[in-house]
């Protein structure tokens, strides 16, 4: 008989304002993630149940919750390892819950947006744009980064500042300002130059915690620092 796991799911009805948790019991296939359990209640048990999840391989970023405690992503974190038979699971912390553990992203969709995170350059583009080695090496963390949320519900700062830009939003920002591609480089340093931005930062490195990709965003946000250091130095900002 195949061992059986027990999911404790905290849901959120939008209709009736509505929270509580709800008790599913499975059979425990070997190699089962988190994602594949909760596919599994939806088809076989209970098909109301909301999640979000796109690439089921640690790519698209969408299924980040959070887990026995822990913020990560349910398709990379297989049942098994988790070394129980009851699972708690919950959406990301500090976002408004739209459904069951599916998460509001557009106040950070437009964080992001706002700090231009995209490559602009003029050059006639006649043949391959190249980046130096020195800077890819400079973003080589930063480009990892997949938007799954994580961070930015993991930090306390964000929390208590809407204003706030978060650790995802300025790993992008250390990303593009420290592409020699990018033309817009000193724009962004800009942006990020002031207590909504970098500054911000009092580097509690909550964020560094939960990051699944390993970016260490909180090394990423002292770069930006210390690069509108150098550049205000420099009489460019
Ligand atoms: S489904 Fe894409 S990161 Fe998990």
């Amino acid at each position: 008989m195949a061992k059986q796991v027990t999911f404790k799911i905290k849901r959120y009805s939008p209709s009736e304002d509505k929270s509580w948790v709800q008790e599913y019991t499975i059979d425990l296939r070997p190699g089962m993630t988190v994602l594949e359990a909760l596919w599994n209640i939806v088809r076989h048990v209970d098909g109301s149940l909301s999640f979000r999840y796109s690439c089921r391989g640690a790519v698209c970023g969408s299924c980040a919750m959070v887990i026995n405690q822990a913020i990560t992503l349910a398709c990379h974190t297989q049942v098994a390892m988790l070394g129980t038979d009851v699972i708690e699971i919950e959406p990301l912390p500090r976002m408004k819950v739209l459904k069951d553990l599916v998460v509001d992203i557009e106040a950070f969709l437009d964080k992001y947006k706002s700090i231009d995170p995209h490559l602009k350059n003029t050059l006639p583009h006649e043949r391959e744009l190249l980046q130096t080695r020195d800077s890819r090496a400079q973003i080589n963390d930063a480009v990892k980064c997949i938007l799954c949320t994580s961070c930015h519900a993991a930090c306390p700062l964000t929390a208590v500042d809407d204003t706030y830009l978060g650790p995802a939003v300025l790993t992008a920002a250390q990303r593009f300002a420290f592409d020699d591609r990018n033309e817009n480089r000193d724009e962004i340093l800009k942006k990020v130059n002031d207590t909504e931005g970098a500054l911000g930062c009092r580097t509690v490195s909550r964020c560094t915690e939960v990051c699944p990709k390993g970016i260490e965003p909180s090394i990423r946000i002292k770069e930006i620092k210390a690069q509108i250091k150098k550049h205000a130095n420099e009489g460019k900002l």
